[in-house]
């Protein structure tokens, strides 16, 4: 059966560019790398809850040098994906480079109550799902507010039990992340939803070929695609798809379980369903985002890191902006051995923007900012992937760091958060001398930013919630004494 008509999804209509002062605020202007004078955002006093409520805490002594090797395992977003895609098939699926991440543990939980086995051994995972069991909603519950992954099994459960429950997802508190694009592109499948409080059930009798076309390249709603066609009958089409590595590796996984996946040009994606799929051995790609963010510390201390377990490939538009910025790197022959440190003695201010694949990546963000804190001059940011990512600017602050976040678009590109006021452009002013300070960690990115922001600090900084680092960044106390940053 040949494709249905494409379902439109509402576009995104960017707003001129105008500078708005706040009303809240009388501070003074700042003139910005990309040459307009603006009106900064107001940003309050961070509160810290009493230390004795937050167990999970370090202590970083800042000013140390920074200099030693770490090595890098699977995605944390890749791996967790090619997890799912071992559901689609009875047969068993075995995947290497396995790292000690959450997100992780939140998959192989919920493979064990769909009724599926989990083998870890070393570095490698075998998943078998003989059988599939569509969640129960408590599950669901639990599992939707511990990662953002589970949502990525509905179409999975669609396609094995004719059911499936959404919750509202959890992972980083980093905007409200909906799951509308998700649930568009399941019902451009056949699957019919029925809503009930804060439970979205879904069902289907068979999923058949679909046309789409996605309103932004999310990557989530990209992958669900994937998991729906794949097994659809008939062809399928997403266009304005996310083309990101970590997507073309989970296509890598399909095409090895039988799927027929083609990426053209133009950011479409063509599927031809198949009646069923088999077993894989798949090595995921290295964690492109926790490269960046050791780069980023060697980068904000001067010091030197050398990265092993992640393709220079992955890493491209990163590598070109650290250059920009003043720092340098060498790389082996293989293109998987990295070593990054500061070519000059001050930093170069930027204009950076983030983008979707192949554009700089939000989750380099943080990392990299808190290091043009170091700049000598004005950098301007402009995150145009998610509405809230600038939260960790003010904590920063509070290490002595001038940077005032606004709610315009700073940037070439008229983003979808301008015209609806979210504090998604920063003016970043340095050089600063930080100092410690008192902080908690309100996600992954940002959490990995103050500990770049306290080992380039003087003093001691206290960093409360560590334990969220865990989600994202394997070993994360052994790697960083690996490097030479003192903590306790
Ligand atoms: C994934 C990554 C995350 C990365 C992001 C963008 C994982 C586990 N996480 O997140 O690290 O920062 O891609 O590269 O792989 N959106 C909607 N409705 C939806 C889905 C998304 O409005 O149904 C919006 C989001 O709010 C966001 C944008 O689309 O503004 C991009 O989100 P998306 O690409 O889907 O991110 P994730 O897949 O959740």
């Amino acid at each position: 059966m040949g494709p249905s008509n494409p379902t439109p999804v509402a576009p995104l209509s960017p707003r001129p560019l105008s500078f708005v002062a706040s009303p809240c605020v009388a501070v003074p202007q700042v003139t910005s790398a990309v040459g307009s004078t603006v009106a900064p955002y107001h940003q309050g006093p961070m509160t810290i809850p009493p230390t004795s409520e937050l167990p999970d805490t370090m202590l970083v002594r800042g000013g140390q040098p920074v200099d030693g090797e770490i090595h890098v395992r699977g995605s944390k977003n890749a791996l967790p994906k090619a997890m799912v895609a071992a559901l689609l098939t009875v047969e068993p699926c075995r995947l290497t480079n396995i790292s000690a991440i959450t997100d992780i543990a939140v998959v192989d939980e919920l493979i064990s109550i769909a009724g599926g086995t989990v083998v870890h051994e070393n570095d490698t995972v075998i998943i078998t799902a003989h059988e599939f069991r569509a969640l129960a909603d408590d599950d669901v519950m639990r599992l939707h507010a511990a990662s953002r992954i589970p949502v990525l099994t509905t179409a999975v459960s669609l396609h094995r039990t004719g059911h499936a429950v959404v919750a509202a997802p959890g992972g980083c508190s980093i905007g409200p992340r909906p799951v509308d694009f998700h649930l568009n592109v399941l019902r451009a499948f056949g699957a019919r939803d029925i809503h009930r409080e804060d439970i979205i059930e879904l069902h289907v009798d068979r999923m058949r070929g679909a046309r789409i076309e996605l309103p932004f390249p999310s990557v989530g709603a990209t992958e669900q695609f994937l998991f729906a066609s794949v097994l659809a009958e008939g062809d399928s089409e997403l266009s304005n798809a996310a083309i990101e590595p970590e997507i073309l590796d989970l296509i890598a996984v399909l095409q090895k379980m039988g799927a027929i996946i083609s990426v053209e040009p133009n950011r479409t994606i063509r599927v031809t369903g198949v009646s069923e799929l088999g077993g894989f051995e798949h090595r995921v790609i290295g964690d492109r985002l926790e490269a960046a963010s050791w780069a980023s510390l060697a980068l904000a201390t001067g010091g030197t890191i050398t990265v092993h377990g992640v393709q220079q490939q992955l890493l491209s538009t990163f590598l070109n902006m650290y250059r920009r910025a003043g720092g340098d790197f060498k790389i082996d022959a293989d293109g998987d051995t990295l070593t990054f440190h500061r070519a000059r003695r001050m930093l170069r201010p930027l204009a950076l923007e983030t983008d979707v694949h192949p554009g700089f990546m939000t989750d380099w963000q943080s990392p990299f900012v808190t290091a043009l804190t170091q700049a000598d001059g004005v950098s301007v940011v402009h995150e145009t992937v998610y509405e809230d990512r600038l939260g960790y600017t003010d904590a920063l602050r509070s290490l002595g760091a001038q940077i005032q976040v606004f709610t315009e678009c700073l940037g070439p590109t008229r983003c979808r958060f301008g015209a609806a006021n979210h504090r998604h452009s920063a003016v970043v002013v340095g050089p600063t001398k930080l100092h410690g300070a008192e902080l908690v960690v309100p996600d992954l990115r940002a959490g990995f930013s103050y500990v770049i922001a306290a080992a380039a600090a003087d003093g001691e900084s206290l960093i409360h919630g560590v334990d969220l680092l865990d989600r994202g960044y394997a070993d994360f106390r052994s790697k960083l004494s690996a490097v030479g940053v003192e903590h306790r």
